[in-house]
C-alpha cells in the first residue's frame, strides 16, 4: 500500500515571531509545488497564530507540540485540542521523549492526549523511543512494544487510522547520531507487526511511521528508502530553510 510520507519540523522552544515569519517564507517559496509529501512545522504555540495566516493556501500544515486531555477546566499552563482547533492546527505531537523526560508524562497520559486531539480533528504524532541504556540492554523492542501498546491501549482500528506514529530513539536526538536504516526498518518493522496484532493488517499497513533522531539532508534518503519508515519528525534541522527543504524533498 502506498503511504504518502509525512515530514515534520518539531521546532521545539525556538524562533521567536519574527524568526519564525521569516523561515515559514522561505519554506513556502520552496516547498510550495510539493505534492508528494505532506509537509508540517509545529511551533511553539505562542507563535502559531502568527505564522497560521501566513500558511494559509500553501502546502505547509501546522501543528503544535502538545495539547491536553480535558477541553478546558483548571489546567495551569495547558492548551485543549479546541483551542488549537480554533488556530486551525493540523498536528498535536504528543508523548515527545523530551516530555516524558522533563514533565513526567507517562504512556496513560500520552494516550489520553492523543484521544483529545482525535476528538478536536487534529492528528496526534504520538512519540515514542528508547533510552541508550534501553538499546544496550538489549531491550529497544520491548521498551518500544510497551509504549505503543500503552499509548493506543483502548483505540478503535478507526481511530489509529487517523494518527501517525514516530519512533525517536532517545539516543538519536538532538546527538548528531542518528539511527542506522537498519536500526531504525528493525523497530518500524516491529511496530507494524505490533499493531498488525493488536489492530489488523489493514490497519498496520495505513498507517504512517515517522522515523525522528538526527534527521539530516545528507541521511534522509537512505532513511526514507526502507520499506517501514514513512517519514520524518525533525528537530535541529527544521529551523533552517536551507536543510529543511532538501530533506522534504529527498526525492530530487
Ligand atoms: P533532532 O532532529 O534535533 O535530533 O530532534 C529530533 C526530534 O526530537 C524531533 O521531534
Amino acid at each position: 500500500m502506498a503511504r504518502t510520507p509525512v515530514i515534520v519540523g518539531n521546532w521545539k522552544m525556538n524562533l521567536t515571531r519574527s524568526a519564525a515569519a521569516d523561515l515559514v517564507n522561505a519554506l513556502r517559496a520552496k516547498l510550495d509545488g510539493v505534492r508528494d509529501v505532506e509537509i508540517g512545522v509545529c511551533p511553539v504555540a505562542t507563535v502559531i497564530p502568527s505564522i497560521a495566516p501566513l500558511l494559509a493556501g500553501s502546502a505547509i500544515r501546522h501543528g503544535a507540540q502538545n495539547v491536553h486531555w480535558e477541553d478546558s477546566g483548571a489546567f495551569t499552563g495547558e492548551i485543549s485540542g479546541e483551542m488549537l482547533r480554533e488556530l486551525g492546527c493540523t498536528y498535536a505531537i504528543v508523548g515527545h521523549s523530551e516530555r516524558r523526560q522533563y514533565f513526567g508524562e507517562t504512556d496513560a497520559r500520552v494516550n489520553q492526549r492523543a484521544k483529545a486531539a482525535l476528538r478536536w480533528d487534529l492528528t496526534p504524532i504520538i512519540c515514542v523511543g528508547e533510552t541508550l541504556e534501553e538499546r544496550e540492554a538489549g531491550k529497544t523492542l520491548e521498551v518500544v512494544g510497551r509504549q505503543i501498546r500503552g499509548c493506543l491501549e483502548g483505540w478503535s482500528a478507526e481511530e489509529l487510522k487517523k494518527a501517525v506514529l514516530a519512533y525517536e530513539p532517545v539516543w538519536a536526538i538532538g546527538t548528531g547520531k542518528t539511527a542506522t536504516p537498519e536500526q531504525a526498518q528493525e523497530v518500524h518493522a516491529m511496530i507494524r507487526g505490533l499493531l498488525t496484532e493488536l489492530f489488523d493488517a489493514d490497519t498496520a499497513q495505513a498507517i504512517r511511521i515517522q522515523y525522528g533522531g538526527s534527521v539530516k539532508p545528507d541521511n534522509v534518503k537512505s532513511l526514507m528508502a526502507q520499506p517501514d519508515i514513512d517519514g520524518a519528525l525533525v528537530g535541529g534541522a527544521s529551523l533552517k530553510a536551507e536543510q529543511f527543504v532538501p530533506l522534504v524533498r529527498f526525492r530530487d
